[in-house]
């Protein structure tokens, strides 16, 4: 595990000297002394400048600023500048540039601008990579390499068609199983050469110029979405490789954006081909400290419960949404810990220095625009350096173990929005953010896992609409079942194949015999037809009844026992949540999107019965998370509140020294708005540091 090798939590961020003179150098380095920095990101985006032409490599500027740094002690993350071409390469080779889903093809301009399948591009960020590792490979400061920048995209150009038709022919070797696959014999489709096939874009199966969900054809929709995620991952791979062929024993990775859960790349197939997961998190203003905490655990999730680098974040304000305030005094460090809580061994900034020009010069930064330390975010900074440096090494690699897990699958997420139906209001990623909520509400730590991660050793697996199953996953589910877990199914569940071809016989499908339901209708309601979901008696915290919508299915129970029903319409009276006990485990079904509270009850109930105790019991707003080292357990208090709150350790929980300020604590504490603490306990290990370590062995034979 790399961040286990660092030499303490990294602290710094992006830094852009191609921009600045070297009078602001100089001053520059003076200024992340002062704030703690000992990492910067370099290079992301000098290609231009590192290459003036086809032929000539000039990276004298680099050299020297390598150099400075290092006499600085600061490491760096080394970018290898391909995130945006050098103009005289699109002049010159017009097919590095995009051909966008209305079939538009670009011209030079903007960044993240290189089609994947370009031969110029693939040649060229190849041949970069090769000679900035030849060049930088014994240099002291290189940490690790940055490839690219937030890769993503989807281009339409003419490589890229056949590209595609390449990629369709190994993954279905005869246009018979294609036609089979994508269900062509609707809407007369059928395809007799494989260069009858073009990409699905607005100018050929989808139904909006501006949209790529929207499609009249899911299975080339979907084979698209993958062939896409594969074609750009495969320009990661060119450079790494390239990069591992100078320095084998290189540090490689690529930063991931959309705070983690960008739709068109499949970060779980990606992550196995990075050494270290680094994420990019700028959330927006009304995201949730749970539903940032989920995008944390599913970086986590994407490599077994390693740590990863928060390789971007804001200081301050940002400047390409609509309206950016300015990050409040104290927010900035309640979410670099934030990210700390739950898995960030680095914590990094876009950016060290605020540009003075183009798209960027009002993004946010540690040093303004006055040039100065003497400004809020600057001290802020600094005070955040000071304290990382305090943690030094402790926290390095420490885990976050979890008893309950929550799939997460791209494919799954592409399909249910590629379909035409049942209603727009589904969205995947805010059905799994429901459940996550239902843990992290109550501090109780969940795994975010993707299908091919092992089951075993988790007591309470939730598969959030679950339509897609991939081939054998259902059996992994009753395997799961059969020796004890208990599964969460929801509505529209097992509906498809990998295909995206309907699993005939009756919903849900493959999990049909699991869940012990059949579902023989599933309604999307209108508004005026939301429904309520009416507990037959309590269940826990569960009495009463739940407001539900979105989808809402007519259950039949063949087998299962129901604890809830629909209180009105035609399918008043009939089951809206289920059990079926199978082997020694117990399948659950809710058959509808209900309120969050109705969730909170459900997952509380479970978590109960499964023996599976909060962190900690904190006011509402307090979060506890804990991450278990080979040696300790820390617990960290993170207050999103606007008020001060007091936090109840337990009363024979014993005496903690929290890490930040070196005070003790014993019984209760006090937590400032937006503050926050990091706490070990003082004593001999207490049941809950018997408990982790044992929830920490179980993760291990996880991996
Ligand atoms: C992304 C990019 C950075 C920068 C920031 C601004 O995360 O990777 O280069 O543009 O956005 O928020
Ligand atoms: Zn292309």
């Amino acid at each position: 595990m790399f961040t286990k090798s660092l030499p303490k939590i990294m602290y710094g961020g992006d830094y852009n000297p191609e921009q600045w003179p070297r009078e602001i150098w100089d001053e520059d380095m003076r200024l992340f002394q002062l704030a703690g920095v000992d990492i910067v990101t370099l290079n992301v985006f000098s290609w231009a400048l590192n290459q003036p032409d086809e032929h000539t490599y000039c990276f004298e500027w680099l050299d020297e600023m390598m150099d400075r740094l290092h006499e600085q002690g600061i490491k760096v993350c080394l970018g290898t500048s391909t995130a945006a071409h050098p103009a005289w390469m699109a002049t010159r080779y017009p097919d590095v540039t995009l051909v966008e889903h209305d079939g538009r093809k670009r011209k030079f301009g903007r960044r993240h601008n290189s089609c994947p399948n370009s031969p110029t591009f693939r040649l060229y960020s190849e041949r970069m990579a090769r000679k900035l590792a030849e060049r930088y490979k014994d240099h002291p400061a290189l940490l690790l390499w940055h490839v690219n920048n937030e890769y993503g995209l989807r281009c339409y150009c003419n490589n890229c068609e056949k590209a595609f038709r390449v990629w369709l022919r190994n993954r279905y070797g005869t246009l018979e199983k294609l036609n089979s696959a994508w269900y062509t014999r609707f809407w007369g489709h059928t395809f007799y050469d494989w260069n009858e096939i073009v990409l699905p874009s607005a100018l050929s199966e989808h139904m909006s110029s501006s949209s790529p969900d929207a499609t009249a054809f899911q299975g080339i929709s979907l084979d698209y979405d993958r062939f896409n995620s594969d074609a750009i991952l495969s320009c990661y791979k060119l450079e790494r490789d390239a990069i591992k062929s100078v320095m084998p024993n290189a540090v490689v990775t690529t930063n991931f954006q959309s705070n983690g859960t960008y739709k068109p790349l499949d970060y779980f197939k990606w992550a196995k081909e990075l050494d270290v997961i680094a994420l990019d998190m700028y959330p927006a203003d009304d995201m949730t400290p749970g539903r940032m905490a989920m995008r944390y655990d599913l970086m986590r999730g994407l490599k077994g419960g390693d740590p990863f680098m928060l390789m971007e974040s804001c200081p301050t304000q940002l400047n390409w949404r609509p309206r950016n305030a300015v990050k409040r005094p104290g927010v900035n460090r309640l979410w670099s810990y934030h990210a700390v809580a739950r898995g960030a061994d680095a914590v990094m900034y876009f950016q060290l220095r605020r540009s003075l020009g183009a798209f960027e010069k009002f993004h946010g930064a540690m040093i303004d625009h006055a040039g100065h330390e003497h400004t809020r975010v600057f001290r802020e900074c600094a005070q955040i350096g000071k304290e990382l440096r305090k943690l030094n090494d402790s926290l390095l690699g420490a885990r976050s173990p979890a008893r309950a897990a929550i799939v997460f699958d791209w494919e799954n997420w592409w399909a249910i929005e590629h379909s035409s139906g049942l209603t727009v209001d589904l969205r995947y990623v805010a059905e799994i953010e429901k459940y996550y909520e239902a843990f992290y509400s109550r501090n109780i730590p969940v795994d975010m896992i993707g299908v091919e991660t092992d089951l075993e050793g988790y007591d309470i697996v939730v598969a959030p609409v679950l339509y897609m199953v991939h081939p054998g996953y259902a059996a992994r589910l009753e395997t799961f079942v059969e020796r004890g877990g208990t599964l969460v199914s929801t509505t529209f569940s097992g509906i498809v194949n990998e295909n995206d071809l309907v699993t005939p016989g009756g919903y849900p499908g493959e999990l049909r015999e699991l869940l012990g339901v059949w579902v023989e209708e599933i309604d999307a309601p209108m508004e005026h037809q939301r429904n309520r979901v009416m507990m037959s008696g309590p269940l826990g915290e569960l009495d009463g009844s739940y407001d539900c919508g979105v989808l809402c299915d007519v259950v039949h129970v063949e087998g299962a026992e129901a604890f809830a029903v629909f209180e009105r319409d035609f399918y008043q009276g009939f089951p809206a949540l289920t059990r079926n006990r199978r082997g020694s485990g117990e399948a659950w079904y809710v058959a509808t999107s209900p309120e969050q509270a109705m969730l909170s009850g459900l997952i509380g109930h479970l978590c109960e019965s499964r023996g599976i105790r909060p962190v900690l019991a904190t006011p509402a707003g307090v979060e506890a998370a804990v991450r278990v080292s080979d040696s300790q357990s820390y617990l960290f208090l993170l207050n999103h509140t606007e008020a001060d709150a007091e936090v109840q350790l337990g009363s024979d929980s014993g005496a903690y020294i929290d890490l930040l300020s070196g005070e003790s604590h014993e019984g209760s504490l006090s937590l400032q708005a937006q503050d926050v603490r990091i706490l070990t306990r003082v004593d001999s290990p207490s049941n809950l540091m018997e408990e982790l370590n044992q929830w920490k062995t179980m993760q291990e034979t996880r991996r």
